[in-house]
């Protein structure tokens, strides 16, 4: 290699770019894990309204004072507790530039998550240089807590990050053996990234008074919200020092601190209904899925169902992938060689879209059955 090329931080260099296949004439998306119920259109209507008022020509609020207030009084936390990220992913990002200092004796500082989970940890760690520690899942994609404490105590990474519930795989490991861990190795920082939270997780949030090297994750994605790319960190103050340190003024646009204060004033309730609807459409999905002998469903505590079809390594999943996409309906395919071989991810529709996908797959896996 020559010329800037050899000057690509060397982590990323064998990695592709994130890519989000968009074909023609999509019918059903249940690819990204969102609330898939669209506001009202009175409702719609009114928040076109809010926004005509945002001043498009002023830099944003560099303090997101509303908004903080407004999700602190939430939780129960004082606003200072928080910091705001361009959803979570910015945060993920933040906390690997900032806790990136080598141990002593050592030349990177490590991150350590358990694997399969959010592929963001990873892609962050390799982006700021830092060594990724991976815990691999067992078949049924549990968690060995021993094995985790054992990889903590001789790796001593500076960040753990622990999705609660998990994303690809749906699963909730235990957080109050999360909880446990960064009580015995107070030197790492521990976190529990709560994206998931309203379809099944529960909070170590009443934990943070007891842990200070404890972060809790949230984010406005999962609960309808996903366009306007709204994270926070709730966290001790000396966190949220280090961190506001590095956030780069103005990383949440207006109309998104708008549109978030907005729905969150006047559609809060509305957002949290169908947030139970979909969990019970998650139900519903499950267990017609389950139905299909070709197919095995882990359990999920998150707003995705994590399908694995045929045999791991067979080819299925991959085939069943691009007819369901020929025939409109996109899934997430995860069928590569590893824990995730022969597996997709399914994020619940709304009734009409999860009844679209059960009618089509029989199609769907027939096809891909009979090459
Ligand atoms: C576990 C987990 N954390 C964080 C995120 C990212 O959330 P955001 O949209 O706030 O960046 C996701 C998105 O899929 C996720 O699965």
């Amino acid at each position: 290699m020559s010329g800037i090329a050899d000057l690509v931080t060397r982590g990323i260099r064998p990695l592709v770019a994130y890519h989000v296949p968009r074909p023609d004439g999509i019918r059903a998306k249940l690819d990204a894990n969102e609330l898939p119920y669209a506001l009202p259109p009175e409702a719609a209507e009114a928040l076109g309204r809010e926004l005509a008022q945002v001043a498009l020509h002023r830099y944003p609020e560099a303090d997101p004072v509303e908004l903080r207030a407004l999700c602190a009084a939430d939780l129960g936390v004082a606003p200072g507790q928080l910091v705001f990220g361009n959803g979570s992913d910015e945060l993920i990002a933040l906390l690997c530039a900032a806790f990136a200092e080598p141990r002593p004796g050592k030349t990177r500082a490590g991150i350590l998550y358990p694997d399969p989970t959010f592929v963001v940890y990873r892609l962050a760690a390799l982006g700021h240089n830092l060594e990724p520690i991976e815990v691999t899942l067992d078949d049924e994609m549990q968690l060995d807590f021993e094995l985790v404490d054992d990889a903590i105590a001789g790796r001593r990474p500076n960040i753990a990050f622990f999705a609660l519930p998990n994303n690809p795989t749906g699963t909730l490991w235990a957080p109050e053996k999360v909880a446990e861990l960064a009580a015995r190795h107070p030197d790492t920082l521990f976190v529990s990234d709560e994206a998931y939270i309203q379809y099944g997780g529960r909070t170590l949030l009443p934990r943070l008074p007891e842990l200070p090297n404890l972060v809790v994750m949230r984010t406005l994605s999962k609960i309808g919200m996903a366009s306007l790319r709204v994270g926070f960190v709730v966290a001790s103050p000396q966190i949220v020092h280090e961190l506001e340190k590095l956030r780069m003024p103005y990383n949440l646009g207006s109309l998104n601190q708008r549109a978030a204060v907005w729905l969150l004033r006047h559609h809060k309730a509305w957002l949290a209904d169908r947030a139970c609807d979909l969990l019970a459409e998650r139900e519903r999905l499950a267990a017609a899925l389950r139905a299909f002998p070709e197919l095995k469903v882990f359990p999920s505590e998150a707003n995705l169902l994590l399908v694995r079809v045929g045999k791991a390594g067979d080819g299925q999943a991959g085939r069943v992938w691009k007819a369901l996409a020929a025939r409109g309906i996109m899934v997430r395919n995860f069928d590569r060689p590893g824990p995730l071989a022969g597996c997709l991810r399914i994020t619940p529709g709304t009734p009409a879209e999860n009844d679209l996908l059960l009618a089509e797959l029989p199609a769907a896996i027939a096809t891909s059955a009979s090459r």
